[in-house]
């Protein structure tokens, strides 16, 4: 049942929508990916998405490389034209693989980590470890003495224990370290420390030997397409790092902005939304601005608050950021074949991967098109539906798309951010994921076999 009070909402909200279930609204444009339409085939880097399917097997990631050292390129140099002294620093929870981290590392990203496994990662990849950052809130002890004794460029303090357990570790050893502050704008709860208690952790840093204050890390949230919350949180924190040089004469010397950055052509529902989506086979719409705001739209209007609020305060930091989604969203697909289709209430398709593999779709709009049949005429509505045998497991409740047979292979876009790292071997192993680059494609990581799922358990 909908919540008292929703009702007039759902009224205004079906009356808006009542012409998307009938009226095809059509689709974004594959070209926003860089794919190209040829004949009844979609493709990639002129490869056709049917034959990796085959070749490969389905479900399956595959990174576009071109696409991903485009999207590198865009947001360094959006940055570095509009914040003097910038680096990037790729969240390494967002997409964790290898063939993708590669790209981002060649083209100057560091590694922003927030794990032992993480860190470990990074510095098998072969990151230096000046271009690694640590994150995270519950940073074990182990993890923390590899990030001392390989001295890497910041660990950003998220609690009092972690003050702690650093002053232990580093009896020795110098670090440089920053600290997550809780602002108005910024994630709260169990992330780092409010401005009152910053105060204290700053004061039990200054006391530590050998812990170097750096400057302040935020991170405001994900999939942010407002620049509002940045502004008014820039404005927070040169405030406070104002206070702080007076009160206690520490310098802010660093500010990593953290990341957040919103994809255009991906779009958050509301619940509401998702729920009479559900209910009534309402299609979603795909969001109104599909262009912007891009890297170098972010990168223009925080820079110039910057440059503004170091004019103002004298507090000339380096400017760290932790993009995600930003730049790697659009640079990876997933490929999922129809495996049944059923005549309910509904057109339902069975696909042969879901929410298993696919969980930002629970709550995101993505595009997705079906890779043999853009040549379609009419197109009728399906709910799209994983294998697994759970009744959340539906990637898209509503959605248009050509008559679908089994057989079919549908391309999910966009699905290069948080897919991979919240996949899990809920009733099937995951995928394999591919390379697209140069023109040869490569395999990247293999599909988990049975033998891999079952290794560590004893009999
Ligand atoms: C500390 C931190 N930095 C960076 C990111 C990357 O966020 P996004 O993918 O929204 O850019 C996250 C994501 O949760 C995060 O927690």
């Amino acid at each position: 049942m909908f919540k008292t009070g929703l009702k007039t909402k759902i009224k205004s909200f079906l009356a808006k929508r009542q012409e998307a279930k009938i009226k095809d609204y059509g689709f974004l444009e594959p070209k926003i990916w860089d794919l190209e339409t040829k004949g009844s085939n979609l493709t990639i880097e002129n490869f056709v998405f049917t034959e990796l399917a085959e070749n490969y097997g389905t479900p399956l990631f595959i990174v576009n490389a071109e696409k991903t050292r485009k999207n590198a390129q865009e947001f360094l140099s959006g940055f570095k034209k509009n914040c003097k002294d910038f680096e990037a620093f790729f969240s390494y929870k967002t997409n964790p693989v290898p063939g993708m981290l590669r790209i981002f590392h060649e083209e100057g990203f560091g590694a922003e980590v927030t794990s032992e496994y993480e860190l470990w990662l990074a510095l098998k990849l072969g990151v230096k470890p000046e271009k690694i950052i640590f994150d995270g809130r519950a940073k074990s002890i182990e993890s923390l003495k590899t990030a001392v004794e390989k001295q890497i460029r910041l660990i950003n303090i998220d609690s009092f224990e972690e003050i702690e357990k650093l002053k232990e570790l580093t009896q020795n050893q110098k670090i440089d370290v920053g600290i997550r502050l809780q602002t108005a704008k910024s994630w709260k709860g169990q992330f780092g420390f409010t401005l009152v208690e910053a105060v204290l952790a700053l004061k039990k840093i200054k006391e530590t030997k050998n812990l170097n204050f750096a400057g302040f890390h935020f991170h405001l949230g994900t999939s942010i397409k407002e620049f509002k919350k940045y502004l008014q949180n820039l404005e927070d924190i040169f405030a406070f790092a104002s206070e702080i040089r007076a009160s206690l004469g520490l310098e802010t010397k660093i500010l990593d902005i953290g990341g957040g950055f919103g994809v255009p052509q991906v779009r958050q529902f509301t619940t509401d939304e998702q729920e009479i989506s559900e209910r009534f086979g309402i299609p979603f719409l795909p969001p109104e601005n599909t262009k912007n705001p891009t890297c170098e739209d972010f990168a223009k209007i925080i820079g110039k608050k910057i440059s503004e609020l170091s004019t103002k305060t004298k507090i000339f930091p380096k400017i760290l950021a932790e993009p995600g989604r930003i730049v790697s969203s659009s640079a990876q697909f997933l490929l999922l074949k129809v495996v049944e289709t059923k005549q309910r209430k509904q057109k339902i398709a069975i696909l042969d991967g879901g929410i298993n593999i696919a969980a930002p779709l629970r709550g995101e709009f993505r595009e997705a098109f079906v890779a043999n049949k853009m040549d379609f005429g009419q197109r009728e509505i399906y709910k799209i539906v994983g294998p697994t045998c759970n009744p959340g497991d539906v990637l898209y409740a509503a959605k248009f798309f050509p008559k679908l047979e089994v057989g079919d292979v549908l391309v999910v876009v966009d699905a290069g951010a948080y897919f991979v790292s919240y996949a899990n071997s809920f009733c099937f192993p995951k995928p394999a994921i591919v390379v697209v680059e140069n023109g040869k494609n490569y395999l990247s990581r293999k599909k988990e076999t049975f033998d891999y799922l079952n290794l560590n358990d004893f009999e």
